[in-house]
């Protein structure tokens, strides 16, 4: 299939911010490997092509520009590329199903089942094919019927190799990861797929850090993984509204547990919780799984992480508004931040989305400042009754508030100038730290309400008990 110029060609079908910034990394490693990310949207792909690429994350757009138009391409042609391609990945979308059976708990495989059909029209020769999707165990299976199905003489090898890259500092988890995982048939060309696969990833990752599987195993531990780093986060979190009311420090009791080498001090940042496009959705379909098979106590064991998350969110709001004397009524809230964590503009499934939408039911007017999510959370919370302004500069959002919502920790918010920020707010000011991220003394000191997460109340007002 490949022409005389690269040993193979690659095609990824999805551009988003699995397939984007991965095969970004193959081809900066693979000069003589053709790498062509492929997607339905037209707007996407031309963002790709252009200067303004459509995620942010550190370090990408140099490895973009590095290998774009040389062994990088992004295009919507998806039919010519598949046929060319000897392998071809998966980066589509897998999210919740909205509808029907298993709705708010399946993955919603539409678009791999699309995917495959578009790969079974447009192949003239076998092909592999790699699953970097996140899906249910056993979805090689379904893949493998829909490939295989009608009288097709062409033989597709199907792989799974999950992507465990976390978003913000997905060029560095990619570039140095802790485990490259690929599951395979355990026939002869399963093997040699894997192989075939083995050959890209050697060029930068050691030996001992490729783990190869059967393929269910692969699938399952991507589940598996979001599940345990998920449920690090819910007990930590679960153990902060403990502290809050025993003047014990979460941050403290964090580090003294994670010292213990068995448990390790990763996963313990306690916050106002979990967001991001994966975690519930890959939790929800580990439940729904369990259920299928009949397995209803585990399902209600990996289900109260979600539990813990959601009543994390609702406990903050409550919080704020037992503070500000149970009425945020016409009250400017400051929100700092809305991506679901640092150096990423993405807000799915954000906290902010949630405690944004409570403090406007509550009537607060909002005003939203964050430094790559504003577009996102304007179209996060279109449609919402009420007062919202989206404001880039902090100290305007922050200017006549009543309160400051720091809901992610970006780097910058640590050395605003808080005297400046307290001067120009209502008194009382009440700042509520989200995610531990700021010098509670510091701006009690200044006059400060505060109010964070796991640690005691600093305010101002005389306890009256
Ligand atoms: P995304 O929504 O950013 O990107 C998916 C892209 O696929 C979209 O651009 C969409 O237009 C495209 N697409 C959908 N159907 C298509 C089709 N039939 N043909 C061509 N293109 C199609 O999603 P994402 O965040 O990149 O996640 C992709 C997968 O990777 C998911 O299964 C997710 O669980 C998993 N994952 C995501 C992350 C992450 O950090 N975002 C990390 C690890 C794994
Ligand atoms: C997560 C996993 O970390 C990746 O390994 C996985 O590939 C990815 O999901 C995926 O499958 O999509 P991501 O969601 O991008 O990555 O980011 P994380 O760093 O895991 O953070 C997720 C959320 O947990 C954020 O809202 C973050 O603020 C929160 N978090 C994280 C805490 O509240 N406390 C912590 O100690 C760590």
């Amino acid at each position: 299939m490949s022409d005389n110029k690269f040993v193979k060609k690659i095609a990824c079908i999805g551009a988003g911010y699995v397939g984007g910034p991965t095969m970004t990394v193959i081809a900066n490693f693979c000069p003589d490997y053709q790498v062509t990310v492929l997607d339905i949207s037209q707007e996407r792909i031309d963002q790709w092509n252009s200067d303004d690429l459509p995620i942010f994350e550190p370090g990408l757009k140099e490895r973009v520009l590095k290998a774009r138009g040389q062994n990088l391409f992004f295009s919507t042609d998806i039919g010519r590329c598949i046929d060319e391609a000897d392998i071809i990945f998966v980066a589509v979308n897998t999210p919740t199903k909205t509808f029907g059976e298993g709705a708010g708990k399946a993955v919603d495989l539409q678009y791999i089942e699309q995917t495959a059909r578009r790969i079974k029209e447009n192949s003239k020769s076998d092909k592999i094919i790699v699953e970097k999707s996140t899906i249910p165990v056993r979805a090689a299976e379904t893949l493998s019927k829909i490939l295989h199905s009608g009288n097709n003489s062409i033989h597709f090898e199907i792989l799974s190799n999950p992507e465990f890259m976390a978003e913000g500092t997905g060029i560095h988890d990619m570039e140095n990861p802790d485990r490259i995982l690929i599951g395979s048939m355990g026939t002869p060309s399963g093997q040699a797929a894997r192989d075939e696969l083995i050959k890209i990833y050697e060029r930068w990752v050691p030996p001992e850090k490729l783990i190869t599987t059967n393929l269910w195993s692969s699938e399952l531990s991507k589940l598996v993984s979001n599940a345990f780093l998920a449920q690090r986060i819910s007990s930590i979190n679960s153990i902060s509204g403990l502290c809050e009311v025993t003047e014990a420090d979460v941050d403290e009791v964090a580090r003294a547990v994670g010292k213990d080498s068995r448990i390790g001090p990763k996963f313990l940042r306690a916050g106002v919780g979990f967001g991001g496009s994966c975690f519930r959705k890959d939790i929800l379909n580990l439940v729904y799984l369990c259920e299928h098979f009949g397995l209803q106590p585990v399902a209600d064991f990996w289900g109260q992480v979600i539990a813990m998350n959601d009543y994390q969110m609702e406990r903050f709001v409550q919080r704020m508004l037992k503070a500000m004397f149970n009425s945020v009524v016409n009250k400017k809230i400051a929100l700092f931040g809305f991506a679901f964590k640092p150096d990423t503009g993405d807000t799915r499934d954000s906290p902010a989305i949630y405690v944004s939408k409570m403090l406007l039911k509550e009537r607060a007017r909002l005003y939203i400042t964050d430094p790559h999510a504003l577009k996102n959370a304007q179209r996060d919370l279109e449609g919402m009754e009420g007062e919202i302004v989206y404001e880039p500069d902090p100290y305007k959002a922050a200017e006549g508030a009543h309160a400051i919502a720091l809901m992610t920790e970006w780097d910058q918010y640590k050395n605003l100038d808080y005297k400046r920020i307290f001067d120009s707010m209502e008194k009382p000011a009440f700042l509520f730290d989200g995610r531990n991220h700021l010098d509670h003394q510091a701006l009690f000191d200044l006059g400060f309400n505060v109010h964070s997460i796991g640690k005691p109340d600093r305010t101002q007002f005389d306890d009256p008990s």
